[in-house]
């Protein structure tokens, strides 16, 4: 008989002692380097300004191709002169144009622009896609792009203040999704943003003053001197002087989009979840879902700063002379600064989704005096309602409230 014995002494190491699956496992370390260019240039679609045509690789003598995917609204604007452009640099440019509307923010939207690459044959890394547009179109292109055999290369022309102020200059993609705003999307960097102001030129004003609204925030949580020279230039901001993009509209500009890109850059992937631009983000995605007739993105973060506004009086964080400068401001940029959705309850609500997106804290930006942040986690509901009260106390004296209506 012959005993079989299993254990065996360590000191005999033999094939059998190394260990079988599941028990092997590899740790694989990467780092990716990320760099993308944001360029603020006049004359865009002038075809003595280089920067379009180099963004696709086009010397004006090599004839180059590129999928332009373009907001139809922009294309009954810009369409002539983008097309006048590419012809001038030899671009052969296959167009694809698209609603650029957030009820169309969606994965369709993003698997068709995939399907038009295909459709051309784009090649993998030497064409790019341009996409020209608002933030709706950026997301959705910058998806496509991320998805496209895992990533292809692609180049932003953001056409609305938010897209130049925000969603042009990160490196966010995304669609709505079910009832989620944004829900499905990747952290997929363009290789150049090409910004040019005179597009704001036809923007309607509402959407000028929902990007004045993003500018406000960085004034607020980072740039008291961006902050005062909005409180003296706001009454006269609209499409055309930030269009004509004089010197305090450039400041304006140059000083939100630096701010911004000084905030995301030691955080573009979001592992910290502190992040001042959030402010203004806390309490609007609810009140975004919910209003009737719908808020528009910038004015949902104006109503949940002045919130946030009240809440930082209320911790002494804030004077309340200061805390008028900020509601000022809001209003004089037509801006709402109330809204009936917005009910202490509802305020809770949105907290505790806000708990759950920041991984079980509330890392709720406030201002720390006007231009500098800190971050609280003990906002209580009664906070809440006394900041909405002495909100409804300001804009009772103002025309700050949108009721709906
Ligand atoms: N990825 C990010 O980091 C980020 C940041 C902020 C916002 N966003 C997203 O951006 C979207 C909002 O962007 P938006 O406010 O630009 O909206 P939008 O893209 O819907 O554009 C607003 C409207 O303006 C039109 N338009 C665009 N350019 C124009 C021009 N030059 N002249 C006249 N009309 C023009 C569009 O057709 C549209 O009807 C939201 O979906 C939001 O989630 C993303
Ligand atoms: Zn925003």
């Amino acid at each position: 008989m012959t005993e079989i014995t299993t254990a065996q002494p360590r000191s005999l190491t033999t094939a059998l002692d190394i260990p079988r699956p599941p028990d092997l496992s590899w740790y694989v370390q990467a780092r990716q380097p990320v760099g993308y260019e944001v360029n603020l240039t006049r004359g865009l679609l002038n075809p003595d300004n280089p920067a379009l045509a180099r963004s696709v690789g086009a010397d004006g003598y090599t004839s180059v191709r590129t999928l332009v995917v373009v907001d139809k609204v922009v294309d009954g604007l810009y369409g002539k002169a983008l097309r006048a452009y590419f012809d001038a640099w030899r671009v052969d440019a296959r167009w694809k144009v698209m609603p650029g509307d957030e009820d169309t923010k969606n994965l369709e939207q993003a698997v068709e622009v995939t399907a038009a690459m295909t459709e051309m044959g784009i090649l993998r890394r030497t064409e790019k896609v341009v996409v020209v547009g608002g933030g709706v179109l950026m997301d959705v292109v910058g998806l496509a792009a991320s998805l496209y055999r895992r990533g292809a290369p692609y180049v932003r022309v953001p056409t609305t203040l938010v897209g130049q102020v925000d969603a042009g200059v990160g490196v966010k993609t995304g669609v709505n999704h079910g009832t989620h705003k944004n829900r499905l999307g990747t952290y997929f960097a363009p290789e150049i943003t090409l910004i040019d102001p005179e597009f704001l030129r036809t923007v309607e004003p509402r959407h000028i003053a929902n990007g004045l609204a993003e500018i406000i925030k960085m004034a607020l949580i980072k740039d008291a001197s961006l902050f005062r020279l909005l409180e003296e230039t706001v009454a006269g901001i609209d499409g055309d002087a930030l269009a004509d993009c004089g010197p305090a509209m450039g400041e304006v500009v140059s000083r939100a989009i630096a701010g911004m890109l000084d905030e995301l850059e030691p955080n573009l992937w979001e592992w910290v979840l502190e992040r001042s631009v959030d402010y203004g983000h806390t309490f609007s995605p609810s009140l975004e879902l919910r209003a009737d007739p719908p808020l528009l993105h910038g004015e949902a973060v104006a109503v949940d700063m002045a919130v946030c506004v009240a809440l930082a009086v209320g911790r002494g964080l804030l004077s309340q002379a200061d805390a008028e400068r900020a509601l000022g401001l809001m209003v004089a940029a037509r801006l709402p600064i109330a809204h009936p959705v917005f009910t202490p309850e509802l305020l809770e609500v949105g907290l505790a989704d806000a708990v759950k997106h920041r991984d079980g804290l509330q890392r709720l930006p406030l201002t720390n005096g006007i231009g500098d942040c800190v971050f609280v986690n003990d906002v209580t509901g009664d906070e809440l309602r006394r900041a909405l009260e002495f909100v409804h106390a300001y804009a009772g004296t103002r025309d700050g409230v949108r009721d709906g209506s």
